[in-house]
């Protein structure tokens, strides 16, 4: 029988204990997920203890708290700490969330948080989104026309307008990207859920003008054709969307065209 063995550094070792807090009586325990570039050693799951009766109600409130008076070393993107800037993505208790609108209370036991899966790693909960990125700047997300611009704006109609409900509202936090089998095996050639969406955004955009072009650019065995309409994007996106009908939707206009 063939033997796998894991290589060294996919090893997580178990790491540092942080005390409790002093006269603390509502104590949770976090386990999370820590990895540093700069030492060589492999990642290992450092353990805190939170007083709840002190800590906001999110789990971003605890990891705020906990790099504040804990451990600042504690390596996290946030910002709008509302849901909308979509840059404190990672996953928690086994899936992936936004840390600032995820409640703490909907987690039960112990508090597991590790960084967005599949993704390197910057450091920590950071995960390192440059190809990501790069795979939403390849599929022109911007309005492209080629007739000459009116004076004052292009109009759309309300029903038009409508068509982008479900779409325009994505955050880019990769959520879905990094919860997709189909992307964690071909991500340098699969687009991903969430650029696929986004795709769609334009494509269906009535005042858009290039969409032979995209959809000429995502006739592809790899960029578009790797979904396998596994669901999981649907499923974890925080923000309700639900990129598998938009990747179904482009599908089938690539089908239409060709009638
Ligand atoms: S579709 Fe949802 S999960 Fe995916 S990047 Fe956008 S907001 Fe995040
Ligand atoms: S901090 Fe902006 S989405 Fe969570």
């Amino acid at each position: 029988m063939v033997e796998f063995a894991l290589p060294k550094n996919s090893r997580i070792r178990t790491g540092k204990t942080w005390p409790k807090p002093e006269g603390a009586k509502n104590v949770r325990k976090f386990l999370i997920y820590r990895w540093t570039p700069d030492d060589g050693q492999n990642p290992r799951v450092d353990t805190y203890f939170v007083d709840m009766d002190t800590c906001g109600p999110m789990v971003l409130d605890a990891l705020i708290k906990i790099k504040n008076e804990i451990d600042p070393t504690l390596t996290f993107r946030r910002s709008c700490r509302e849901g909308i800037c979509g840059s404190c993505a990672m996953n928690i208790d086994g899936g992936n969330h936004l840390a600032c609108i995820y409640g703490l209370d909907e987690i039960k036991g112990d508090v597991k948080i590790y960084p967005l899966p599949h993704m390197d790693v910057v450091r920590d909960l950071v995960p390192d989104l440059t190809h990501f990125y790069a795979q939403h700047a390849s599929i022109m997300p911007w309005l492209e026309t080629k007739t000459n611009a009116p004076a004052k704006e292009w109009r759309q109609s309300i029903e038009d307008r409508k068509k982008l409900d479900g779409l325009y509202e994505c955050v880019m936090c990769a959520s879905c990207s990094a919860s997709c089998p189909s992307y964690w095996w071909n991500s340098e050639r699969y687009l991903g859920p969430a650029a696929l969406l986004h795709a769609y955004r334009w494509i269906i955009d009535s005042r858009d003008e290039a969409t032979g072009e995209r959809l000429d650019d995502l006739e592809d065995p790899f960029k578009l054709y790797r979904c396998h309409t596994i669901m999981n994007c649907a499923q974890t996106c925080p923000k309700g969307l639900n990129p598998a009908k938009a990747i179904a939707e482009i599908k089938k206009k690539m089908v239409q065209r060709t009638i």
